[in-house]
Parts: C-alpha cells; sequence; structure tokens
C-alpha cells in the first residue's frame, strides 16, 4: 500500500473497456451530458476514435492504441508474432499516425511490436496480454505518483490544474488529477480549481465532471483568469500531466500549460508535472524537437457546436504548447520525482 487512502474510492471512471470482442471507448466528445460509448471492432475504428478525440490523453491513446493492434490481429493469419508484425505493420503505422505530440502512443506501439516480433504461434495471446499489461501497469502507475505527488504538497494549499489528466486521460485514477485525488484525500489540498481548457474544454467539460463523481469539490475558472487567481494567494501548487517529457526536462502538454508555468514562477507558485515513465522520451533532447499538433481552426470558431465569431475569420489552433525544464519544479513518475528537472537527473531515473 503507497499511502493511507482507500484508491478504490477514487477509481471509479474507466475510459477503456475490452470486451474480448471489441474495444468500447468513453467517448469524450459527449461528455458530460451523455455517457455513451463508441465501439471500435477494428485497428481503423480505433485510430479514427484517437484523431477525433472520442478517446483522449496521452496514456489513453496509448493504451487503446494497444487493443488497437489486438484488434488488427484478428484480420491476420500468421504462423508466429514476426510473420505476423510484417502483416500488422500498415494497421500499426496508421494508429501511429493518429495523433502527433503524445510519445506514449508510439511507446505502446513499440511495445507491442517488440512482444510480437520473438511470439510463437500463441501471437495473439501474446499481444493481449501485452495490451491488458499496458494497461494494468498504467493504472499503478498513477496511484503510486497519487502518492509521491500529493506527498510533496503543504497540507491545506490550493491547487490549479489544467485540462484533464484524470481517469477519463489514463487507465484509471489519472496523473495530476490522481496527486489532486490523493492530496485531497489526505487532507494535504483544501482547495481544487480547473481551468476551462479552450478550445476543446477538457477541463470545463472532464475535469470537473469527473471530480464530481467523487464528491470532490472544484471551482472552474476561465483559461485567463488563472495569472490573477495566482496572485491571490490561493494555489500554491499548478499540477499537470504531460504529452512528452524530453532528455533535459522540456514538457509538452495542453495548449496554455507554459503560459501557467511562466506565471506561476513570477507569483512564486510551485508547478508539479505529473506523468508515467511511458510519456518520457529520451530519444527527444529538448521541447524545440517536438512536433506540436495542430487541429482544425473550426474548434476556435465556437462553443459547444454554436459559432461564436463572424465568418471568414482565421484561426491558429496549436492543441499542445512545451514548458521548458526551467519552469518546472518537480518532475513526478512512477518511478521517483525528479526535482528542478534537466539532462543528469532525467537520464539517471530513466536511462535503461
Ligand atoms: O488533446 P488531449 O485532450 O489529448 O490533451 C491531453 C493533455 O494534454 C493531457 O494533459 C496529457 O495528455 C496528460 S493526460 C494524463
Amino acid at each position: 500500500m503507497d499511502t493511507a487512502f482507500d484508491f478504490d474510492r477514487y477509481d471509479h471512471i474507466r475510459p477503456i473497456l475490452w470486451t474480448g470482442e471489441a474495444l468500447e471507448l468513453l467517448d469524450q466528445r459527449k461528455l458530460p451530458f451523455a455517457v455513451e460509448h463508441v465501439t471500435c471492432r477494428d485497428s481503423d475504428e480505433v485510430a479514427q476514435a484517437i484523431r477525433d478525440l472520442a478517446v483522449r490523453g496521452a496514456p489513453a491513446i496509448g493504451i487503446a492504441a494497444a487493443w488497437g493492434v489486438v484488434l488488427a490481429a484478428r484480420m491476420v493469419e500468421a504462423g508466429d508474432g514476426a510473420q505476423a508484425l510484417q502483416k500488422l505493420e500498415p494497421a500499426l503505422q496508421r494508429l501511429n499516425a493518429a495523433r502527433p505530440t503524445a510519445v506514449n502512443l508510439a511507446w505502446a506501439l513499440a511495445r507491442m511490436r517488440r512482444v510480437l516480433a520473438t511470439a510463437g504461434a500463441d501471437w495473439r495471446q501474446v499481444a493481449a496480454r501485452e495490451a491488458q499489461a499496458i494497461a494494468d501497469e498504467d493504472l499503478a502507475a498513477n496511484r503510486r505518483m497519487g502518492a509521491l505527488g500529493a506527498a510533496m504538497i503543504a497540507p491545506g494549499s490550493g491547487v490549479l490544474t489544467h485540462c484533464n489528466t484524470g481517469s477519463l486521460a489514463t487507465a484509471g485514477f489519472g496523473t495530476a488529477l490522481g496527486v489532486i485525488r490523493a492530496g485531497m484525500a489526505e487532507g494535504r489540498i483544501a482547495k481544487v480549481f480547473a481551468g476551462e481548457t479552450r478550445p476543446w474544454l477538457q477541463g470545463a467539460r472532464l475535469t470537473v465532471w469527473e471530480l464530481q463523481q467523487d464528491g470532490i469539490d472544484a471551482t472552474l475558472i476561465a483559461d485567463s483568469a488563472a495569472a490573477h487567481l495566482m496572485k491571490t494567494g490561493a494555489v500554491q501548487w499548478v499540477v499537470v500531466g504531460a504529452d512528452r517529457i524530453c532528455a533535459n526536462g522540456d514538457t509538452a502538454n495542453k495548449i496554455g500549460t507554459y503560459q501557467l508555468a511562466i506565471a506561476a514562477r513570477h507569483h512564486g507558485v510551485k508547478f508539479m508535472v505529473v506523468a508515467p515513465s511511458s510519456t518520457v522520451d529520451l530519444d527527444t533532447a529538448s521541447g524545440e524537437a517536438i512536433e506540436i499538433e495542430q487541429r482544425d481552426p473550426g474548434e476556435l470558431h465556437g462553443v459547444g457546436g454554436v459559432r461564436t465569431v463572424a465568418e471568414g475569420i482565421a484561426a491558429w489552433n496549436p492543441v499542445f504548447d512545451v514548458t521548458p525544464a526551467e519552469l518546472i519544479d518537480a518532475i513526478v513518475t512512477e518511478r521517483g520525482v525528479v526535482e528542478r528537472p534537466a539532462e543528469a537527473g532525467m537520464r539517471a531515473l530513466f536511462a535503461g
């Protein structure tokens, strides 16, 4: 047991369900007004669900892609894993291309490739076991990070989070939201603020809903209220997730994270990144090399399907940004915490 509190009490939501026949994804485009599932029966349906954000969040898209490989495996006849892998390669590449920024997607597919490369005649079962292991390990990592991150927060603190990093974005419990769940349960966190996270509203639509399911009070703020909130002294920590953490500690996360880190440093608010080691990419030296996903400018043209801007307006819609390592106080992973991240500390914990 990592900590004294009852994890199961705070861990109800599962975004990804493998039925043995199909992949059921809790449709995050419909929340919080409808709790509906998308059923994927082949790997291209999984790739589509990732692209369309029916399933989202770095760890969750990795897990969904791993099950996508299991679905693709049903369409292929092969005597062993290596033979199967050759036939599966186009499906793997389509899954990999679904979204570019979160490294968990490529990481999960690399794990699937690795086990298949040496699997024998039972390669289909090997693939299914690996997909399940990826999901199980993610849940265990989140619980461990919850305990490690919460321990850094002084009792009675206020925290601000961004985007959705909870059960919905992972196998369950969440990364930054896992720290918040653990910190609330232990009385370390007295108040939670969640930024709306324009334009897709992951904070307003998903994070607030998730916390409500657990009976945790949260206060929603407009993204543009964050610096003012910090100035009032209401928050001591900004706690966020990550899509890719480079060898030097630079961290890609949801657009708006970078400006939170700048404002936090200015106001003496600490900045914590919480992510499993599957989000760490030692092959990418620094944030300069990260591909930032650009999405349809139409996402900025309205809210909830209602147009809010005049026709003919250009919009720029990068959906991630990079927070430089020097603005991060701690990177919390299941392997441990890197304080004031830099290359030596990152390699010491993650190489090998
Ligand atoms: O575009 P999204 O919703 O997939 O972006 C998600 C984020 O940026 C999260 O903060 C990140 O993936 C960490 S989720 C545990």
